[in-house]
């Protein structure tokens, strides 16, 4: 008889494990009758159930042959913002451009004259249904954007909602100041000066209450330049925050370029990324974070460059841009389908897309997104046969139960 069993807090049996463990063999293919220990909230053991050590746990989940992943991560939201915008889908729907609809005053600035008319309560009470749907899929962490308030006031209030619904949910949230979003009315024509006011009022006051986790610009004609973006880079890097970005969403800019030589955790969207803006990510290690619900609802025709992203070795993430203009989408599972229907991702990236790849993207890799030795138990549990059969149904409800640092819930 071996040696006495190693005392756990909780037991998974008979699950049929996908670790999405970097180097594993075939991503996709789950370990059979498999076991997950979980001790302080940390995997401390998934595999053959078989090659086990002996353990003696407080609780024990019972899978019964259940697939089991890491909890999907959603690496790209907006799910903090005031209202919605329904009336511009409809004009959508008659053939009114996206850019027209922002030069017009409507788009993300609408959006923003909502937002800043919300109390951080209202915020929050907005966001909530759509947190929840989310981890209603399994979700246990979700990074959430400022970049409607447009104020210091008003995206410190994003960023506090932000930060408050990480404490009402069981989910880790990690919050980007977008505060380069769009043009607030108040600097219209003055682009450059608002750059300043961000980089020299907004950035430092946010950063003085630990409120962004990272900062975010949008790189576009309809937002800003290349030398905006490096601006509030650089402003960024001053104060020790890594950044990201929305780049070649609608046009070739350079930002994703931009972004890696300033050593991008991601750069996200990239339907226009050119050769070169592969060549700098695949250098810098950034994540390409793709965005099918964006490219879905605007009717984008133009493919982000999967083949040369995969050739290149650049990491793919695949997140729901949750956000009322764009992708007022907030599903993970149907951004995973679009992603293998729409950019032809295999299954193995859609999975590792909201997991190793997206932990990666948030700055995670050595937190969540894998299950193994050492990480959060941060763990999915579905009714569910296979990896691909959760990425090809729609609008099914496959979770059985929701791990959260070693807690069911
Ligand atoms: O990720 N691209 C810019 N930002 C959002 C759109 C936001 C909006 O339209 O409200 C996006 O697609
Ligand atoms: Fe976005």
């Amino acid at each position: 008889m071996p040696g006495s069993a190693m005392r756990c807090d909780t037991i998974l049996t008979d699950a049929h494990v996908l670790t999405m463990a970097p180097g594993a063999p075939s991503p996709t293919a789950p370990i059979a009758h498999a076991l997950v220990a979980i001790t302080n909230g940390r995997i401390v053991y998934a595999g053959p159930a078989a090659d086990a050590p002996r353990f003696a746990p407080e609780h024990t989940v019972a899978c019964d042959g259940r697939l089991v992943t890491p909890a999907p991560i959603d690496a790209h939201t907006h799910l903090v913002h005031g209202g919605h915008r329904a009336g511009e889908f409809e004009m959508r729907l008659d053939g009114v451009s996206y850019e027209a609809i922002a030069r017009a005053g409507g788009g993300i600035v609408a959006t923003m004259a909502a937002t800043r008319r919300a109390s951080v309560d209202d915020l929050v009470a907005a966001a909530l249904p759509r947190l929840d749907a989310l981890l209603a899929e399994g979700v246990g962490t979700v990074e959430i954007k400022s970049g409607y308030g447009l104020t210091t006031a008003s995206e410190i209030a994003m960023l506090r909602a932000a930060r408050h619904l990480g404490t009402l949910r069981p989910v880790r949230v990690v919050t980007t100041f977008l505060g380069a979003h769009a043009l607030p009315p108040e600097y219209a024509g003055r682009a450059d000066g608002y750059i300043d006011h961000i980089c020299t009022a907004m950035l430092p006051a946010i950063a003085a209450e630990g409120l962004a986790d990272s900062v975010d610009a949008f790189c576009e004609t309809i937002a800003f330049s290349p030398d905006q973006v490096a601006k509030v880079f650089a402003a960024a890097a001053a104060l020790g925050l890594p950044v990201r970005i929305h780049a070649e969403q609608l046009s070739n800019q350079g930002g994703a370029a931009l972004a890696a030589r300033h050593g991008a955790l991601s750069a996200d969207h990239l339907e226009y990324l050119d050769p070169a803006g592969i060549a700098a990510m695949a250098r810098a290690g950034t994540v390409a974070t793709l965005l099918p619900g964006a490219f879905y609802v605007c009717r984008e025709t133009r493919l982000p460059p999967v083949a040369q992203l995969r050739a290149a070795g650049v990491p793919m993430a695949v997140a729901t841009d949750c956000n009322p203009g764009t992708s007022p989408m907030s599903s993970i599972l149907l951004a995973m389908n679009m992603a293998a229907t729409l950019f032809r991702l295999t299954i193995a990236e859609c999975w590792q897309g909201v997991t190793v790849n997206a932990a990666r993207a948030l700055g995670l890799a050595g937190e969540t997104g894998a299950l193994v030795p050492g990480l959060s138990a941060d763990i999915a549990i579905w009714n569910a046969d296979s990896a691909a059969e959760l990425v090809y149904r729609l609008g099914a409800r496959p979770l059985h139960a929701r791990i959260w640092k070693g807690q069911l819930c």
